[in-house]
């Protein structure tokens, strides 16, 4: 110790500016519910989405590619014969496929601003809640590192516009059957469409993108293009945490019903 910290009694909620409450909060509803559902949730997708990017195997069903292994860019992944398949990285790459570009989503929604107030709360408790003190002691906000490399989150954004764009590619190439017919509609189809439908109604509600799309402007007057752009994305964005929820689910439920097929658990329903 150098000598200057303050007591451990007067930091945080106990600094003698503060109002003299013994209780650490006053709120007297649930308010825990939110924060510990959030961690559960988080929780069990990254338990999920660890197993299946390590998993290396079960991700192509014919059409059908997972979205965790799109784009596939190393040679160990050319048993593929849909979806966009550029053999960048040749055969010294041994470990999974899905790391090479998992961390462009993954980048994304740990650096996108609802994700960022559900892990403070669930995981850190930096603050658990509104109006509960969180336990620690200081606080940095997001000025320090890591935390302040969260401002990347815009160049994120532009990953995962182009990961969406790859996506809908993949979602085009599921109306072909395994022999590259068109017509065919399988219910890995429907899957598909749904996911990459969410996929860019959540992309496109960041709030980086409402910035990009209608920020720094004086006058929307001279800019009527981008103003209705700004109103759709504003739209979006006043779901963003609905889309960010539903979007992680049915990434996970269509990389799954993926894992199902090509494990030979059953085959992929037909409607044409
Ligand atoms: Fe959530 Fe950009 S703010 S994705």
């Amino acid at each position: 110790a150098t000598g200057t910290e303050p007591h451990p009694d007067s930091r945080g909620v106990h600094t003698p500016t503060r109002a003299a409450i013994s209780a650490r909060h006053l709120r007297t509803d649930r308010w825990w519910l939110a924060p510990a559902g959030t961690a559960a949730g988080l929780l069990a997708f990254v338990v999920y989405s660890t197993w299946r990017a390590f998993a290396d195997a079960h991700y192509y069903s014919a059409p059908y590619v997972s979205p965790f292994y799109s784009p596939c860019l190393a040679e160990r992944c050319q048993t593929m014969h849909s979806g966009p398949n550029a053999d960048l990285f040749g055969g010294w790459w041994a470990l999974s496929p899905a790391i090479i570009i998992l961390v462009f989503p993954l980048g994304f929604r740990m650096t996108c601003y609802y994700y960022r107030k559900a892990y403070y709360r669930g995981f850190w408790a930096s603050p658990p809640a509104c109006a509960v003190a969180e336990p620690h002691a200081s606080y940095s906000g997001e000025t320090r590192f890591p935390l302040i490399l969260q401002n990347l989150h815009r160049y994120f954004f532009y990953a995962a516009i182009l990961v969406a764009g790859v996506l809908t590619y993949d979602t085009v190439l599921s109306f072909r059957d395994a022999h590259h017919h068109w017509g065919h509609m399988g219910l890995g189809t429907v899957l598909f469409v749904a996911n990459v439908a969410l996929i860019w109604a959540y992309t496109l509600s960041c709030h980086s993108c409402r910035h990009i799309v209608g920020g720094k402007l004086k006058h929307f007057s001279r800019h009527p293009v981008r103003y209705r752009a700004w109103r759709f994305v504003g739209k979006l964005n006043a779901r963003h945490m609905l889309l960010a929820w539903a979007s992680l689910v049915s990434v996970g439920v269509t990389d799954f019903y993926v894992y199902l097929l090509a494990s030979g658990a059953f085959d992929d329903p037909r409607f044409f």
